[in-house]
């Protein structure tokens, strides 16, 4: 970035050294560790706290030491350059690896602001403030899942309202053909499996410089969820590792291929606009035909999603017959199906 100094909390480079030793999920004594890492056992013993509270579980057990809760592959530009194809490449611009940040979507905003261009790509490994749609936070404990924004500029935002529902559309399918496994969307954007919640889109614009809108598509993609995020989340929720247990792809090839998939989606948009996106949309579309609530400003009613239309609107249909196609708003599974959306 050129000269934004967002706040930043860094991994130390022990705590750093602690995660790349305990990568491998097997049990470490503290005196090993202790001496792998040239530090004193209560050093050690300061250092998994440390990792703790950046949100990475470490059991400790006695008579064994100590083992990761969750594998931990720590994001590296290599393995994710690897698997990006030629022209995904010559998209990137930018792709900075971060330990940890407020918001991926924040920096790369705060890059646009400060001269940053289409195809800056920013991932890190843990977020402290997160952003989720509607004003939500994103949970973001580190090392698990893929927190990644790209920034993107357009000459026309009037044509971006199908945009977030193209990257769905092309998760979706980037997802199925990678791993084989099938995820529903829930309009506008979200990735469910078994109805929970794999992963979500957040889009943001940050106003125009010279005629071009600054756009950040931020992703979140749940790749192994510890237990107490889970609960913490307040919604139901899953990850690619129930989903694929131990087939779940690496965290870096799947990051590669998301930045892949989602920049060459910027790239053709403008010309294509979301018609070249419909028919994978709705072929993923997980709730046609559910009986949902659907909020939509202060009013809330129960209907029946029948399909969106050409411009991305959600299409419900009410108790009365009627059919209405809304821009804007939130599905919600819960009171209807006894879950939450
Ligand atoms: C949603 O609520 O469904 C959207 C969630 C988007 C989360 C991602 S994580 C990376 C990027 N940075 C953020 O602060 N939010 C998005």
């Amino acid at each position: 970035m050129t000269s934004a100094s967002p706040p930043r909390v860094r991994l130390d480079p022990t705590q750093r050294a602690l995660l790349k030793t305990l990568a491998d999920r097997q049990f470490h004594s503290s005196t090993e560790l202790a001496a792998a890492l040239g530090l004193s056992r209560t050093g050690i013993w300061k250092a998994i706290h440390a990792l703790g509270d950046a949100g990475v579980a470490v059991a400790a057990i006695p008579g064994k030491g100590y083992r990761l809760g969750a594998p931990v592959e720590l994001l590296d530009e290599t393995a994710i350059r690897a698997s990006m194809s030629r022209e995904g490449l010559a998209l990137l611009q930018r792709l900075d690896l971060l330990d940890s940040i407020d918001s991926t979507n924040a920096y790369l905003l705060r890059a646009a602001a400060a001269g940053s261009v289409s195809g800056h790509v920013c991932l890190a490994e843990a977020q402290t403030a997160g952003r989720g749609r509607l004003g939500r936070q994103w949970l973001s404990p580190l090392g698990a899942n893929l927190y990644l924004s790209i920034l993107w500029q357009f000459d026309d935002v009037s044509a971006l309202g199908g945009l977030s529902l193209a990257v769905g559309a092309a998760l979706a399918a980037l997802l199925e053909s990678t791993t084989g496994l099938v995820v529903a969307l829930k309009w506008p954007n979200d990735l469910l499996w078994q109805d929970r919640k794999l992963g979500g889109i957040l889009l943001e614009i940050n106003g125009e410089t010279h005629g071009r809108y600054n756009l950040v598509i931020g992703i979140g993609l749940n790749r192994f969820l510890p237990a107490e995020s889970s609960t913490a989340i307040g919604q139901p929720v899953t990850d690619l590792h129930q989903a694929l247990g131990e087939s779940a792809p690496r965290r870096n090839a799947l990051a590669g291929s998301v930045i892949d998939a989602v920049l060459q989606v910027c790239r053709d948009f403008p010309a294509t606009g979301l018609s070249a996106y419909l028919e994978t949309w709705r072929r993923y579309h997980g709730l046609a035909g559910r009986q949902v609530a659907f909020q939509h400003g202060h009013e809330e009613w129960t209907g029946r999603i029948v399909d969106i239309d050409d411009h991305g609107r959600i299409l419900i249909g009410r108790s009365d017959g009627s059919v209405g196609a809304f821009a804007s708003g939130e599905v919600q599974l819960r009171r209807v199906d006894g879950m939450s959306g």
